[in-house]
Protein backbone atom coordinates (compact mmCIF):
# COMPACT_ATOMS: atom_id res chain seq x y z
CA UNK A 1 0.00 0.00 0.00
CA UNK A 2 1.24 3.63 -1.13
CA UNK A 3 0.77 6.84 0.58
CA UNK A 4 0.18 9.02 -2.64
CA UNK A 5 -0.58 12.49 -1.97
CA UNK A 6 -1.35 14.86 -4.97
CA UNK A 7 -1.37 18.66 -4.61
CA UNK A 8 -3.02 20.72 -6.89
CA UNK A 9 -4.42 24.06 -6.81
CA UNK A 10 -5.68 25.89 -10.12
CA UNK A 11 -8.42 24.83 -12.91
CA UNK A 12 -6.06 23.45 -15.28
CA UNK A 13 -4.14 21.43 -12.90
CA UNK A 14 -7.40 20.15 -11.41
CA UNK A 15 -9.24 19.21 -14.81
CA UNK A 16 -6.65 17.15 -15.63
CA UNK A 17 -5.57 15.69 -12.24
CA UNK A 18 -8.93 14.77 -11.52
CA UNK A 19 -9.36 11.54 -13.74
CA UNK A 20 -5.84 10.48 -12.33
CA UNK A 21 -7.01 10.98 -8.44
CA UNK A 22 -10.11 8.90 -9.22
CA UNK A 23 -8.18 6.20 -10.66
CA UNK A 24 -6.08 6.17 -7.90
CA UNK A 25 -9.05 6.16 -5.50
CA UNK A 26 -10.53 3.42 -7.27
CA UNK A 27 -7.57 0.99 -6.60
CA UNK A 28 -8.07 1.12 -2.65
CA UNK A 29 -5.96 -2.28 -2.44
CA UNK A 30 -2.83 -0.35 -3.94
CA UNK A 31 -3.03 2.98 -2.65
CA UNK A 32 -4.28 5.27 -0.05
CA UNK A 33 -4.65 8.62 -1.84
CA UNK A 34 -4.82 12.47 -0.25
CA UNK A 35 -6.07 15.85 -1.86
CA UNK A 36 -4.43 18.40 -0.97
CA UNK A 37 -5.65 21.92 -2.63
CA UNK A 38 -3.50 25.20 -2.76
CA UNK A 39 -6.93 26.97 -3.84
CA UNK A 40 -4.63 29.41 -5.54
CA UNK A 41 -7.79 29.77 -7.92
CA UNK A 42 -10.75 29.14 -5.35
CA UNK A 43 -14.17 29.44 -7.80
CA UNK A 44 -12.60 28.03 -10.84
CA UNK A 45 -10.67 25.08 -8.98
CA UNK A 46 -14.12 24.25 -7.04
CA UNK A 47 -16.19 24.21 -10.25
CA UNK A 48 -13.96 21.26 -11.25
CA UNK A 49 -13.51 19.48 -8.22
CA UNK A 50 -17.41 19.70 -7.96
CA UNK A 51 -17.76 17.90 -11.86
CA UNK A 52 -15.83 15.45 -10.65
CA UNK A 53 -16.75 14.96 -7.13
CA UNK A 54 -13.70 15.04 -5.66
CA UNK A 55 -13.39 16.06 -1.84
CA UNK A 56 -10.01 17.75 -0.82
CA UNK A 57 -8.65 16.45 2.50
CA UNK A 58 -6.92 19.36 3.08
CA UNK A 59 -7.66 23.24 1.31
CA UNK A 60 -5.46 25.86 2.19
CA UNK A 61 -7.48 28.26 0.26
CA UNK A 62 -4.54 30.63 -0.21
CA UNK A 63 -6.20 32.77 -3.00
CA UNK A 64 -5.97 36.09 -2.69
CA UNK A 65 -7.27 39.30 -5.20
CA UNK A 66 -4.15 40.17 -7.13
CA UNK A 67 -1.97 38.03 -5.69
CA UNK A 68 1.45 38.48 -6.72
CA UNK A 69 4.17 35.36 -7.82
CA UNK A 70 5.77 35.40 -4.19
CA UNK A 71 2.58 35.68 -2.20
CA UNK A 72 1.57 32.42 -4.15
CA UNK A 73 4.52 30.52 -3.76
CA UNK A 74 5.62 31.37 0.14
CA UNK A 75 1.76 30.97 1.19
CA UNK A 76 1.46 27.49 -0.55
CA UNK A 77 4.83 26.77 0.64
CA UNK A 78 4.32 27.50 4.01
CA UNK A 79 0.91 25.49 3.83
CA UNK A 80 2.30 22.60 2.56
CA UNK A 81 5.20 22.11 5.02
CA UNK A 82 2.62 21.29 7.55
CA UNK A 83 0.22 19.24 5.77
CA UNK A 84 3.28 16.92 4.33
CA UNK A 85 5.20 16.78 8.02
CA UNK A 86 1.75 15.69 9.36
CA UNK A 87 1.05 13.08 6.74
CA UNK A 88 4.06 11.71 5.57
CA UNK A 89 3.66 10.34 1.94
CA UNK A 90 5.39 8.05 0.16
CA UNK A 91 5.41 10.36 -2.95
CA UNK A 92 3.90 13.54 -3.86
CA UNK A 93 2.31 14.13 -7.38
CA UNK A 94 2.19 17.39 -8.71
CA UNK A 95 0.88 18.63 -12.06
CA UNK A 96 2.20 20.85 -15.02
CA UNK A 97 4.30 24.50 -14.50
CA UNK A 98 2.02 26.42 -12.18
CA UNK A 99 3.46 28.37 -8.83
CA UNK A 100 1.43 25.65 -6.58
CA UNK A 101 3.47 23.13 -8.67
CA UNK A 102 6.68 24.51 -8.05
CA UNK A 103 5.63 25.20 -4.37
CA UNK A 104 4.61 21.85 -3.97
CA UNK A 105 7.81 20.26 -5.40
CA UNK A 106 9.90 22.09 -3.06
CA UNK A 107 7.93 21.62 -0.10
CA UNK A 108 7.85 17.79 -0.74
CA UNK A 109 12.12 17.59 -1.38
CA UNK A 110 12.24 19.63 1.77
CA UNK A 111 11.51 16.90 3.49
CA UNK A 112 13.29 13.92 1.45
CA UNK A 113 9.91 12.73 0.26
CA UNK A 114 10.03 11.82 -3.59
CA UNK A 115 8.20 13.99 -6.13
CA UNK A 116 5.90 12.76 -9.02
CA UNK A 117 5.39 15.40 -12.18
CA UNK A 118 2.47 14.60 -14.46
CA UNK A 119 2.86 16.55 -17.91
CA UNK A 120 6.89 16.97 -16.93
CA UNK A 121 8.76 17.61 -20.24
CA UNK A 122 6.76 20.64 -22.08
CA UNK A 123 9.12 23.43 -23.37
CA UNK A 124 9.43 26.62 -24.50
CA UNK A 125 13.18 27.12 -24.47
CA UNK A 126 12.24 30.75 -23.51
CA UNK A 127 11.96 31.48 -19.74
CA UNK A 128 9.63 34.11 -20.01
CA UNK A 129 6.93 32.78 -21.99
CA UNK A 130 4.92 31.47 -20.67
CA UNK A 131 5.68 33.50 -17.64
CA UNK A 132 6.62 32.07 -14.79
CA UNK A 133 5.08 28.59 -15.94
CA UNK A 134 8.34 27.65 -18.17
CA UNK A 135 10.80 28.15 -15.04
CA UNK A 136 7.98 26.38 -12.88
CA UNK A 137 8.21 23.33 -15.00
CA UNK A 138 12.36 23.52 -15.16
CA UNK A 139 12.43 23.63 -11.87
CA UNK A 140 9.89 20.75 -10.80
CA UNK A 141 12.07 18.95 -13.20
CA UNK A 142 14.86 18.97 -11.36
CA UNK A 143 12.96 17.86 -7.92
CA UNK A 144 10.86 15.27 -9.43
CA UNK A 145 11.96 11.21 -9.20
CA UNK A 146 9.44 10.13 -11.85
CA UNK A 147 8.28 11.89 -14.97
CA UNK A 148 5.19 11.32 -16.57
CA UNK A 149 6.00 12.67 -20.21
CA UNK A 150 3.06 13.31 -22.70
CA UNK A 151 4.69 13.00 -25.23
CA UNK A 152 7.72 11.56 -26.95
CA UNK A 153 8.78 15.22 -27.73
CA UNK A 154 8.35 16.25 -24.05
CA UNK A 155 10.18 12.93 -23.39
CA UNK A 156 13.25 14.17 -25.58
CA UNK A 157 13.20 17.51 -24.35
CA UNK A 158 14.04 15.74 -20.52
CA UNK A 159 16.55 13.45 -22.08
CA UNK A 160 18.17 16.77 -23.30
CA UNK A 161 18.42 17.82 -19.85
CA UNK A 162 20.11 14.85 -18.71
CA UNK A 163 17.19 13.73 -16.67
CA UNK A 164 17.24 9.99 -15.77
CA UNK A 165 16.39 7.98 -18.60
CA UNK A 166 14.76 5.33 -16.12
CA UNK A 167 12.92 8.26 -14.52
CA UNK A 168 10.67 9.01 -17.64
CA UNK A 169 7.54 7.65 -18.95
CA UNK A 170 5.56 8.21 -21.70
CA UNK A 171 1.64 8.04 -20.95
CA UNK A 172 0.01 10.63 -22.78
CA UNK A 173 -1.75 13.73 -21.42
CA UNK A 174 -4.49 13.17 -18.89
CA UNK A 175 -6.46 15.87 -20.12
CA UNK A 176 -7.38 13.77 -23.04
CA UNK A 177 -8.73 11.29 -20.13
CA UNK A 178 -10.80 14.05 -18.83
CA UNK A 179 -12.04 15.29 -22.64
CA UNK A 180 -13.23 11.87 -23.14
CA UNK A 181 -14.94 11.59 -20.02
CA UNK A 182 -16.90 14.99 -20.33
CA UNK A 183 -17.45 15.17 -23.95
CA UNK A 184 -20.09 12.34 -24.60
CA UNK A 185 -22.17 14.43 -21.70
CA UNK A 186 -24.57 16.55 -23.94
CA UNK A 187 -25.49 20.07 -22.48
CA UNK A 188 -28.02 22.16 -23.57
CA UNK A 189 -25.48 25.40 -24.85
CA UNK A 190 -28.85 27.83 -24.41
CA UNK A 191 -28.96 27.33 -20.92
CA UNK A 192 -25.82 29.51 -20.22
CA UNK A 193 -26.30 32.63 -18.68
CA UNK A 194 -25.47 34.40 -21.76
CA UNK A 195 -25.92 32.26 -24.55
CA UNK A 196 -29.68 31.61 -23.80
CA UNK A 197 -30.11 33.86 -27.90
CA UNK A 198 -27.44 32.63 -29.38
CA UNK A 199 -28.19 30.17 -32.48
CA UNK A 200 -25.48 27.74 -32.57
CA UNK A 201 -27.59 26.14 -35.80
CA UNK A 202 -26.99 29.14 -37.93
CA UNK A 203 -24.18 31.12 -36.46
CA UNK A 204 -20.60 30.46 -36.77
CA UNK A 205 -18.99 30.82 -33.14
CA UNK A 206 -15.71 32.22 -32.28
CA UNK A 207 -14.87 31.29 -28.91
CA UNK A 208 -12.13 33.37 -27.27
CA UNK A 209 -10.16 33.26 -24.02
CA UNK A 210 -7.04 34.67 -22.45
CA UNK A 211 -5.30 35.08 -19.59
CA UNK A 212 -1.31 34.50 -19.61
CA UNK A 213 0.64 36.70 -17.51
CA UNK A 214 3.20 37.74 -20.28
CA UNK A 215 -0.08 39.17 -22.37
CA UNK A 216 -1.25 41.75 -19.32
CA UNK A 217 -1.34 45.10 -20.67
CA UNK A 218 0.11 46.19 -24.30
CA UNK A 219 -0.07 42.52 -25.84
CA UNK A 220 -4.09 42.01 -24.18
CA UNK A 221 -4.83 45.61 -25.51
CA UNK A 222 -3.87 44.60 -29.37
CA UNK A 223 -5.63 41.04 -29.13
CA UNK A 224 -8.77 42.56 -27.69
CA UNK A 225 -8.50 45.49 -30.47
CA UNK A 226 -8.55 42.78 -32.95
CA UNK A 227 -11.47 40.80 -31.77
CA UNK A 228 -13.23 44.47 -31.67
CA UNK A 229 -12.41 44.44 -35.12
CA UNK A 230 -13.60 41.29 -35.97
CA UNK A 231 -16.53 41.93 -34.36
CA UNK A 232 -17.22 44.98 -36.42
CA UNK A 233 -15.99 43.63 -39.89
CA UNK A 234 -18.28 39.91 -39.27
CA UNK A 235 -21.70 41.01 -37.92
CA UNK A 236 -22.96 37.76 -38.45
CA UNK A 237 -20.33 35.86 -36.65
CA UNK A 238 -20.98 35.08 -32.91
CA UNK A 239 -17.86 35.73 -30.35
CA UNK A 240 -17.99 34.47 -27.13
CA UNK A 241 -15.33 34.64 -24.16
CA UNK A 242 -16.04 33.30 -20.62
CA UNK A 243 -13.51 35.77 -18.93
CA UNK A 244 -11.10 34.50 -16.88
CA UNK A 245 -11.79 35.49 -12.81
CA UNK A 246 -8.51 38.04 -12.92
CA UNK A 247 -9.86 41.53 -12.46
CA UNK A 248 -6.61 42.81 -14.23
CA UNK A 249 -7.73 40.46 -17.35
CA UNK A 250 -11.74 41.64 -17.12
CA UNK A 251 -10.53 45.40 -17.03
CA UNK A 252 -8.51 44.88 -20.10
CA UNK A 253 -11.27 42.57 -21.83
CA UNK A 254 -14.17 45.21 -21.04
CA UNK A 255 -12.08 48.67 -22.06
CA UNK A 256 -12.36 46.76 -25.43
CA UNK A 257 -15.27 44.55 -25.67
CA UNK A 258 -18.05 45.99 -24.22
CA UNK A 259 -21.27 47.11 -25.93
CA UNK A 260 -20.30 45.38 -28.98
CA UNK A 261 -23.80 43.11 -30.18
CA UNK A 262 -22.45 40.32 -31.13
CA UNK A 263 -19.48 39.51 -28.97
CA UNK A 264 -21.01 37.87 -25.35
CA UNK A 265 -18.56 38.07 -22.68
CA UNK A 266 -19.52 35.18 -19.98
CA UNK A 267 -18.16 33.71 -16.40
CA UNK A 268 -16.40 31.27 -16.69
CA UNK A 269 -17.90 27.91 -17.56
CA UNK A 270 -17.74 24.44 -15.72
CA UNK A 271 -15.67 21.92 -17.93
CA UNK A 272 -18.73 20.16 -19.27
CA UNK A 273 -20.41 23.05 -20.99
CA UNK A 274 -17.17 24.58 -21.59
CA UNK A 275 -16.30 21.30 -24.20
CA UNK A 276 -19.67 21.45 -25.29
CA UNK A 277 -19.08 24.75 -26.51
CA UNK A 278 -15.02 24.33 -27.98
CA UNK A 279 -17.24 21.45 -29.90
CA UNK A 280 -20.18 23.58 -31.10
CA UNK A 281 -17.54 26.52 -32.27
CA UNK A 282 -16.28 27.00 -35.53
CA UNK A 283 -12.83 28.80 -34.10
CA UNK A 284 -10.96 29.33 -31.58
CA UNK A 285 -8.52 31.98 -30.30
CA UNK A 286 -6.79 31.81 -26.88
CA UNK A 287 -3.51 32.01 -25.05
CA UNK A 288 -4.71 28.97 -22.81
CA UNK A 289 -2.13 25.67 -22.28
CA UNK A 290 -4.72 22.92 -22.47
CA UNK A 291 -7.03 24.30 -24.67
CA UNK A 292 -4.30 23.50 -27.33
CA UNK A 293 -4.39 20.00 -26.63
CA UNK A 294 -8.34 19.59 -26.15
CA UNK A 295 -8.98 21.12 -29.69
CA UNK A 296 -6.91 18.75 -31.45
CA UNK A 297 -8.49 16.44 -30.46
CA UNK A 298 -11.89 17.84 -31.27
CA UNK A 299 -11.12 18.74 -34.29
CA UNK A 300 -10.92 22.73 -34.01
CA UNK A 301 -8.68 24.97 -35.63
CA UNK A 302 -7.10 27.38 -32.57
CA UNK A 303 -5.01 30.38 -33.30
CA UNK A 304 -2.84 30.62 -30.46
CA UNK A 305 -2.14 34.26 -28.75
CA UNK A 306 0.93 33.68 -27.59
CA UNK A 307 4.68 34.31 -29.52
CA UNK A 308 5.72 30.51 -28.42
CA UNK A 309 4.45 27.13 -27.34
CA UNK A 310 5.20 24.25 -25.83
CA UNK A 311 2.71 21.97 -27.94
CA UNK A 312 4.80 21.41 -31.02
CA UNK A 313 2.83 18.24 -31.62
CA UNK A 314 -0.59 20.45 -31.57
CA UNK A 315 1.29 22.49 -34.66
CA UNK A 316 2.69 19.43 -36.39
CA UNK A 317 -1.16 17.80 -36.33
CA UNK A 318 -2.32 21.07 -38.27
CA UNK A 319 -5.02 22.08 -35.68
CA UNK A 320 -3.05 24.91 -34.14
CA UNK A 321 -1.26 27.78 -35.74
CA UNK A 322 0.50 30.53 -33.76
CA UNK A 323 -0.07 33.92 -34.34
CA UNK A 324 0.88 36.26 -31.30
CA UNK A 325 -0.25 39.36 -29.76
CA UNK A 326 -0.14 41.59 -32.86
CA UNK A 327 -3.45 43.12 -33.66
CA UNK A 328 -3.26 43.00 -37.63
CA UNK A 329 -1.89 39.12 -37.44
CA UNK A 330 -4.89 38.11 -35.79
CA UNK A 331 -7.40 39.79 -37.61
CA UNK A 332 -5.38 38.54 -40.76
CA UNK A 333 -5.55 34.96 -39.19
CA UNK A 334 -8.92 34.71 -38.10
CA UNK A 335 -10.63 36.56 -41.72
CA UNK A 336 -8.19 33.56 -43.43
CA UNK A 337 -10.36 30.89 -41.70
CA UNK A 338 -13.76 32.78 -42.00
CA UNK A 339 -13.36 33.78 -45.49
CA UNK A 340 -11.37 30.56 -47.10
CA UNK A 341 -13.15 27.33 -46.84
CA UNK A 342 -9.97 25.46 -47.94
CA UNK A 343 -7.51 26.92 -45.47
CA UNK A 344 -10.35 26.22 -42.53
CA UNK A 345 -10.55 22.66 -43.33
CA UNK A 346 -7.01 21.93 -43.99
CA UNK A 347 -6.85 22.88 -40.13
CA UNK A 348 -9.91 21.54 -38.81
CA UNK A 349 -9.23 17.74 -38.82
CA UNK A 350 -9.00 15.92 -35.60
CA UNK A 351 -6.07 14.22 -34.99
CA UNK A 352 -5.01 13.87 -31.46
CA UNK A 353 -1.33 13.52 -30.69
CA UNK A 354 -1.59 14.21 -26.62
CA UNK A 355 -3.17 9.99 -26.21
CA UNK A 356 -5.93 8.03 -26.35
CA UNK A 357 -7.66 8.38 -22.90
CA UNK A 358 -5.48 5.89 -20.48
CA UNK A 359 -2.49 8.05 -19.25
CA UNK A 360 -4.52 7.87 -15.80
CA UNK A 361 -4.48 4.10 -15.88
CA UNK A 362 -0.79 4.02 -17.16
CA UNK A 363 0.22 6.31 -14.58
CA UNK A 364 -1.45 4.54 -11.61
CA UNK A 365 0.28 1.11 -13.21
CA UNK A 366 3.55 2.99 -13.00
CA UNK A 367 3.20 4.56 -9.64
CA UNK A 368 2.12 0.52 -8.22
CA UNK A 369 5.32 -1.09 -9.94
CA UNK A 370 7.87 1.66 -9.16
CA UNK A 371 10.08 1.66 -6.02
CA UNK A 372 9.83 4.86 -3.56
C1 LIG B 1 -2.66 30.68 -12.98
C2 LIG B 1 -1.29 30.04 -13.26
C3 LIG B 1 -1.17 29.74 -14.75
C4 LIG B 1 -2.35 28.96 -15.28
C5 LIG B 1 -3.64 29.70 -14.92
C6 LIG B 1 -4.86 28.91 -15.36
C7 LIG B 1 0.66 30.72 -11.95
C8 LIG B 1 1.70 31.77 -11.71
N1 LIG B 1 -0.25 31.00 -12.90
O1 LIG B 1 -2.65 31.95 -13.61
O2 LIG B 1 0.01 29.01 -14.96
O3 LIG B 1 -2.25 28.86 -16.67
O4 LIG B 1 -3.69 29.86 -13.49
O5 LIG B 1 -6.01 29.69 -15.36
O6 LIG B 1 0.67 29.71 -11.28
N2 LIG B 1 -9.10 34.71 -9.50
C9 LIG B 1 -10.32 34.65 -8.85
N3 LIG B 1 -10.95 33.43 -8.76
C10 LIG B 1 -10.44 32.30 -9.27
C11 LIG B 1 -9.21 32.37 -9.95
C12 LIG B 1 -8.54 33.57 -10.04
O7 LIG B 1 -10.81 35.66 -8.37
O8 LIG B 1 -11.07 31.23 -9.14
C13 LIG B 1 -8.40 36.01 -9.62
C14 LIG B 1 -7.73 36.47 -8.30
O9 LIG B 1 -7.81 37.86 -8.22
C15 LIG B 1 -6.27 36.05 -8.49
C16 LIG B 1 -6.11 36.31 -9.97
O10 LIG B 1 -7.34 35.90 -10.57
O11 LIG B 1 -5.38 36.79 -7.68
C17 LIG B 1 -4.95 35.60 -10.64
O12 LIG B 1 -4.89 34.22 -10.31
P1 LIG B 1 -3.45 33.47 -10.36
O13 LIG B 1 -3.63 32.04 -9.99
O14 LIG B 1 -2.45 34.27 -9.59
O15 LIG B 1 -3.00 33.63 -11.86
P2 LIG B 1 -3.66 33.10 -13.19
O16 LIG B 1 -3.45 34.17 -14.21
O17 LIG B 1 -5.00 32.59 -12.95
N1 LIG C 1 -11.93 25.81 -19.33
C1 LIG C 1 -13.14 25.67 -18.63
N2 LIG C 1 -13.99 26.74 -18.58
C2 LIG C 1 -13.72 27.93 -19.15
C3 LIG C 1 -12.48 28.08 -19.84
C4 LIG C 1 -11.61 27.00 -19.91
O1 LIG C 1 -13.43 24.59 -18.10
O2 LIG C 1 -14.54 28.86 -19.07
C5 LIG C 1 -10.99 24.67 -19.38
C6 LIG C 1 -10.41 24.31 -20.73
O3 LIG C 1 -11.20 23.35 -21.40
C7 LIG C 1 -9.04 23.73 -20.36
C8 LIG C 1 -8.67 24.52 -19.13
O4 LIG C 1 -9.87 25.06 -18.60
O5 LIG C 1 -9.11 22.37 -19.99
C9 LIG C 1 -7.71 25.60 -19.50
O6 LIG C 1 -7.53 26.45 -18.42
P1 LIG C 1 -6.74 27.82 -18.54
O7 LIG C 1 -6.85 28.37 -19.90
O8 LIG C 1 -7.23 28.66 -17.39
O9 LIG C 1 -5.24 27.40 -18.19
P2 LIG C 1 -4.04 26.86 -19.08
O10 LIG C 1 -4.49 25.64 -19.80
O11 LIG C 1 -3.63 27.96 -19.98
O12 LIG C 1 -2.98 26.56 -18.06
Amino acid sequence: MKKIMTVFGTRPEAIKMAPLVLELQKQKENFQVSVVVTAQHREMLDQVLELFQIKPNYDLNIMQQGQSLSQITSRALLGLEKIIQEEQPDLVLVHGDTSTTFAAALAAFYQKIPVGHVEAGLRTGDIYSPYPEEVNRLLTTRLASLNFAPTTVAEANLLQEHVDPASIFVTGNTVIDALLATVEQAFDLNKIPGLEQLDFQQKKVILVTAHRRENWGAPMDSIFAAIRRISISYPEVEIVLPMHKNPLVRAQVYQHLQGLANVSLIEPLDYQPFVQLMAASYLLLTDSGGMQEEAPALGKPVLVLRATTERPEALAAGTVRLVGSDEEAIVAATKELLDDENAYSAMAKAENPYGDGTASKQIAAILHASKF
